[in-house]
């Protein structure tokens, strides 16, 4: 079978092993075509895009911005800063708006969690999900598990640890979810304010010693602390923060073997990563973004071929 079982990337969580399998394998013949010195490919000549960014990003928008030039489509790019989304227009008026125009594929970073889902409910488009709220951000975690698959081959026995936010993070939940799917075990490691009560119930462990997680495992995720998404305090400082559970130099050279670092970015350098390890050849975080134009041409070819509703 060479198709998705879905019509929209709205989650990791309802792909199938060979979805993920599928996207991955495709991304790797992406990954070759823009390495040659002519990266363009005609696959999605004829298709229009969408890119709905309702809140920040630098990575994922141009990443997807980039991916669909590689793949020769027509592409608009909407901010709600400077839209009439400010004068009160919904959600649904504004994507059908744009429908109108004659577009195919909705790319749409939101954040409120399940404005994906509730859209593809809503509008006659296939929708990919690039971040919603804390909710999942499905193609990080393929970027994600792509990279990992280089540095190590097959990931199933291999140990990731995700260190951090895990309770606002929604590349946290998107890998927990693809990580499993390849068979690969995760464990979870933070303050304890900052590990969601659920988290066993999805099979992960939880460590709050980063460094009996960092002994553990064969990769480790680093993530940002989402201030903008914390309404109290759930530490003391980020001071407190970064000497309990802050990657350094000393912490990464004490540990026996050598394990793969990532981070998805944005980084706060000397707070959860600091840049002795950031930049180390430890750290394949620049990869992980060289990944993600592969990744989404992947993503995108493959929607574009579905036929379905
Ligand atoms: N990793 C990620 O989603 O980064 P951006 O917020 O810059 O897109």
């Amino acid at each position: 079978m060479s198709n998705l079982s879905v019509n929209h990337l709205l989650g990791i969580k309802n792909l199938s092993k060979h979805d993920i399998e599928l996207i991955l394998s495709t991304s790797k013949n992406f990954k070759e075509v823009i390495n040659r010195p002519i990266k363009k490919v005609p696959s999605l000549r004829d298709i229009t895009v969408a890119n709905l960014f309702f809140e920040n990003s630098t990575r994922t928008r141009l990443s997807f911005e980039l991916a669909q030039k590689r793949l020769s489509a027509d592409i608009i790019n909407f901010s709600a800063s400077n839209s009439s989304v400010k004068k009160g227009e919904t959600l649904v008026d504004t994507v059908n708006n744009i429908l109108a125009m004659k577009v195919d594929l909705i790319v749409m970073r939101h954040a409120n969690a399940g404005a994906a889902i509730f859209l593809s409910k809503k509008v006659k488009a296939k929708i990919i999900n690039a971040g919603d709220g804390a909710h999942e951000h499905p193609t990080q975690a393929l970027l994600d598990a792509f990279s990992m698959q280089e540095k190590l081959g097959d990931l199933k026995g291999k140990k990731v640890a995700i260190v951090g936010d895990i309770l606002h993070s929604r590349v946290a939940l998107s890998n927990i979810f693809c990580l499993q799917k390849l068979g690969a075990k995760v464990k979870v490691c933070g303050p304890l304010t900052l590990i969601p009560k659920y988290i066993t119930s999805l099979g992960v462990e939880v460590e709050s010693d980063l460094r009996k997680a960092l002994e553990w495992c064969d990769v480790a995720n680093m993530l940002r602390i989402q201030l903008e998404r914390q309404d109290t305090k759930y530490f003391p400082s980020l001071r407190e923060y970064s000497m309990m559970y802050g990657l350094n130099k000393e912490l990464l050279d004490s540990i026996k073997k050598k394990i793969v670092i990532m981070h998805p970015g944005p980084i706060n350098r000397g707070v959860e990563i600091t840049s002795d390890v950031a930049d180390c050849d430890q750290s394949i975080i620049l990869e992980q973004v060289e990944n993600g134009v592969a990744v989404r041409m992947a993503v995108m070819f493959l929607l574009a071929g579905r036929q379905g509703d």
